[in-house]
């Protein structure tokens, strides 16, 4: 039981956000839902909250595209919440065709990337003082075809979902690898993971509902939101992994990730072009 530590988990309107969500009130922690949409938000936690049959939630809204409702949030953040014992970055976007944001990133990169660095860095300090503490970034299997195009890093040229996906998942794990050195013996760990292969609505384009019916094709051969959540749920609670930090799971075990994510130079150089794209620098 967890005396009601305080969850704050990204997209966690849909799929595997809202299963590890409603696992976690259940399991007795307090949990923030951070939602770009007020609809899909009050849904979601009137869902959650029903499954799970506990009320420990809230909903605030975001939109993790955009660097300054990330700054308006996390204000609003700071002045309801005074800790935050476990930050979840699970929020994800997957798209067929390139899309800028407002601040002129590609919407990949800015949402599963860039959108997260920049949340987690202005948590930071709140964070560092709810010690112990913990951060999971959910990255995917797909990072393993990523490299980081530092020469059009927006991918303006030659944009491909995959080129751009696996980007923005290694991306996750670089910046994981590295909070992980920069946070070493403060009382804050921080994990990656592949969830597998989930039936969610990844990919389904939320205003014409296309892609839904591949979706539901593969379904009997995907896991289950709940099954796919379960790695997170276990890297934000499990007293197995309290001293873990710096490392990449799939099925609640750590496991390799591709030798590029390892490449201390390259998190470092991605961390500074980041801390600039988002003006933290
Ligand atoms: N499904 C898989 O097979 C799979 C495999 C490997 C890794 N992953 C990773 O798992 C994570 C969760 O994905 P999922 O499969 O659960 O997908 P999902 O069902 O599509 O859920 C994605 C969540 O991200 C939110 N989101 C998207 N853009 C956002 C933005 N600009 N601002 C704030 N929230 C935003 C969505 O909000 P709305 O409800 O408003 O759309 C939704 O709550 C992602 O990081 C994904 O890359 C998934």
């Amino acid at each position: 039981m967890s005396e009601n530590k305080i969850v704050l988990i990204t997209g966690g309107s849909a799929g595997m956000g809202k299963a590890a969500a409603s696992e976690l009130m259940r399991l007795g922690y307090f949990v923030i839902i951070l939602a770009r949409n007020k609809e899909r938000g009050e849904k979601a936690l009137a869902e959650i909250k029903s499954e799970s049959k506990s009320n420990l939630a809230d909903l605030m809204l975001c939109d993790l595209a955009s660097q300054a409702s990330i700054r308006r949030f996390v204000s609003q953040f700071k002045e309801k919440y005074k800790r935050l014992d476990v930050l979840i970055n699970n929020a994800g976007v997957i798209l067929p065709s390139r899309h800028e944001t407002n601040d002129g990133f590609e919407l990949q990169f800015a949402v599963n990337h860039l959108g997260h660095f920049l949340l987690t860095n202005l948590l930071l300090d709140t964070i560092k003082n709810s010690s112990p503490a913990r951060i999971i970034n959910v990255s995917s299997g797909a990072h393993k075809a990523g490299k980081i195009h530092f020469d059009d890093l927006n991918l303006k040229k030659n944009y491909n979902l995959i080129k751009s996906y696996s980007q923005s998942k290694l991306a996750n794990i670089l910046f994981t690898y590295e909070l992980a050195d920069r946070l070493k013996d403060r009382g804050v760990t921080v994990n990656t993971l592949h969830p597998g292969a989930v039936a969610t609505q990844m990919g389904i384009n939320r205003t014409t509902g296309f892609g839904t019916l591949i979706t539901s094709m593969l379904k009997p051969f995907f896991k289950s939101p709940a099954e796919g959540a379960s790695t997170t749920v276990y890297l934000a609670t499990s007293n197995e992994v309290q001293n873990i930090t710096g490392k990449y799971f799939y099925n609640k075990k750590p496991i390799p990730s591709s030798k590029l994510s390892y490449d201390k130079e390259l998190a470092k150089r991605l961390w500074q072009v980041s801390e600039k794209m988002v003006h933290l620098s």
